[in-house]
């Protein structure tokens, strides 16, 4: 071979590099002339065989050979990159002209809602939120509120028991919280008066569903103790309540019941927000005129003494409602199930 014949050989070359249809056929012509076994590898064995003064001018050429080669394999190299960079980008484009998918924003569910409606109107009134154990002891559910074993008011509160996980000790009974309650003695226990709190949380109920029942619903419990607290700070309190919730001319009815965690004990009803006691058909209060609303009463000296309190010198009220009730009566809802089967069709509407 001479100096020639390398010029034609990296013509040849750098024509069919340029020629290569794809990434295959680049490397394929690579191999074939800087491969191992590639032309121009088979061309520098020959510089053996030649005359000492033509050697230095073989060399050059090989080197200029192999360098254009090498120019060439980049430069097509890079061409076809760009080429089937485009490809792919003009595959994947976005078709501008659809129409935006539609975002879904959450929102408070119309129980969460009531929830938080509750506290802040207490929470207007002075009033503290705070949250205790939905699985409770048998204790702060009954006995601290003057409802020992075998008293015939646990009726009352169908109770969902508990295996105890502590070992099953039957004197320490567990329990699905039937009412908040219990959560006046936790508040007691820790804190001392004065005490204004307002509980909202989950109870639990051995009953079966229906319009206005469900096994799992959320109550609000209202703790006030103080020296100077009466009857008639608690019926200001829910008075005030009622009207911030259905509206600024409600009236509130107290009536007598029974309680054995509160003496006197009264049943609060308002008086119907959609009649006002003028339909006998009426769908919110069945014509009665009255929605009852939450139990209540002043808080017995006995479970006041059972937590440290010296009755004498401390009194106060406590009162205790579903917030499911509330609830169906805010949004005009005709059966509690509807706030659980979880049908966005019913719940987006609040
Ligand atoms: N815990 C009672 C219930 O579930 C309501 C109540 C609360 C009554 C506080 C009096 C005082 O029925």
């Amino acid at each position: 071979m001479t100096g020639e014949d390398l010029k034609e050989l990296a013509n040849r070359a750098v024509a069919e590099i340029g020629a290569a249809a794809d990434e295959a056929a680049l490397e394929a012509a690579r191999v074939k002339y800087l491969g191992r076994k590639g032309a121009l590898n088979e061309a520098t064995k020959g510089i053996a065989k030649l005359p000492a003064a033509e050697k230095p001018g073989y060399g050059a050429a090989l080197n200029e050979a192999k360098g254009r080669i090498e120019a060439a394999l980049d430069e097509r190299g890079a061409a076809l990159r760009a080429k089937s960079l485009d490809r792919d980008l003009g595959a994947e484009r976005e078709d501008m002209t659809l129409p935006p998918r539609r975002v879904r924003v959450g929102r408070l569910h119309p129980i969460s809602q009531t929830v938080r409606e509750v506290s802040r109107i207490f929470g207007s009134l002075g009033f503290e939120t705070v949250e205790g154990p939905e699985i409770e002891w048998d204790y702060y559910a009954f006995e601290a509120l003057n409802i020992p074993a075998g008293h015939p008011a646990r009726e009352k509160w169908q109770t969902l028991w508990i295996s105890n996980p502590l070992g099953d000790d039957p004197s320490r009974p567990l329990l699905g919280r039937p009412h908040t309650s219990p959560m006046q003695v936790r508040v007691m226990e820790k804190r001392k008066p004065p005490i204004r709190v307002v509980i909202p949380g989950r109870c639990y109920r051995y009953e079966a569903t229906d319009a206005i029942r469900e096994s799992i619903f959320f109550q609000y419990e209202g703790l006030a103790i103080d020296e100077k607290l009466t009857m008639a700070d608690l019926k200001g309190t829910l008075y005030a309540f009622a009207r911030q919730v259905f509206g600024s001319d409600r009236k509130i009815r107290f009536r007598i019941d029974y309680f054995p965690f509160t003496e006197p004990s009264a049943e609060i009803a308002f008086d119907c927000f959609a009649c006002e006691g003028r339909d006998p058909e009426c769908h919110v209060c069945g014509g009665d005129g009255w929605i009852e609303a939450a139990g209540c009463g002043m808080v017995h000296p006995d479970v006041l003494r059972r937590v440290g309190y010296d009755p004498s010198r401390y009194q106060g009220f406590a009162f205790g409602g579903g917030i499911e009730r509330l609830a169906m009566l805010r949004t005009g809802a005709p059966d509690i199930r509807l706030f659980y089967q979880n049908d966005l069709r019913y719940l987006e509407q609040f």
